[in-house]
């Protein structure tokens, strides 16, 4: 029962979050959207996966990673022993930047305080910064993927797993098989943690 109330008062904050995010004119960002996308997921999720920003069809449809990174993503869960209802998937920035460039500084920093609230509300065995931006934001401007992707980092109590963007994948299919292994390896740390609670 208290545990119930617990997770009714964490998909409360999470919703408080994404109601704030959608009214959100922080940066210029919201000028071109169609939607904002805030991000989704259960409140016990164990494991939160961290993008750069929507594109097309996540600007339509308000939801992240439903175009074709997405569905690659869909897959890639697979290999991890997860399905899609059962982890929280957002960015860094809510909002499309124009012609999927990279978010600005600026439009990062301004969208940080709703990424923040998430991961402290969710609390999460593991979030995976999913590319270099979010891997910059959240563990180190400098990292180079290449050398970090795949191995778990602790940092202010969370862990943290960097990995390849399945956008980047789907255009360089060299990468195709390192982010098998390191969903596959996710699956096997969580599991390793799940057992250990
Ligand atoms: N790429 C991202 O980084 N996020 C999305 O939501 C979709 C594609």
């Amino acid at each position: 029962m208290i545990q119930d109330e617990g997770l009714a008062s964490r998909a409360a904050v999470l919703e408080e979050i994404a109601a704030e995010v959608r009214q959100c004119t922080l940066c210029d960002l919201h000028r071109g959207r169609t939607h904002a996308v805030p991000g989704e997921g259960p409140p016990d999720a164990r494991v939160m996966f961290i993008g750069e920003g929507p594109g097309r069809e996540e600007d339509e449809q308000g939801r992240p990673f439903v175009g074709p990174a997405g569905r690659y993503l869909n897959a890639l869960l697979q290999r991890a022993g997860l399905v899609r209802e059962e982890v929280f998937i957002t960015n860094i920035v809510k909002c499309r930047p124009p012609g999927n460039r990279e978010p600005t500084p600026t439009e990062v920093e301004a969208c940080r305080s709703y990424l923040d609230g998430q991961i402290a509300c969710l609390r999460p065995h593991i979030i995976c910064l999913l590319g270099r931006p979010a891997t910059a934001t959240l563990l180190d401007p400098s990292a180079t993927m290449g050398k970090i992707h795949g191995s778990p980092i602790s940092k202010d109590g969370f862990t943290y797993i960097p990995m390849y963007h399945p956008a980047a994948a789907l255009h360089n299919q060299r990468l195709a098989p390192v982010l098998t292994e390191d969903f596959t390896r996710l699956g096997l740390l969580l599991r390793r943690l799940l057992a250990e609670e």
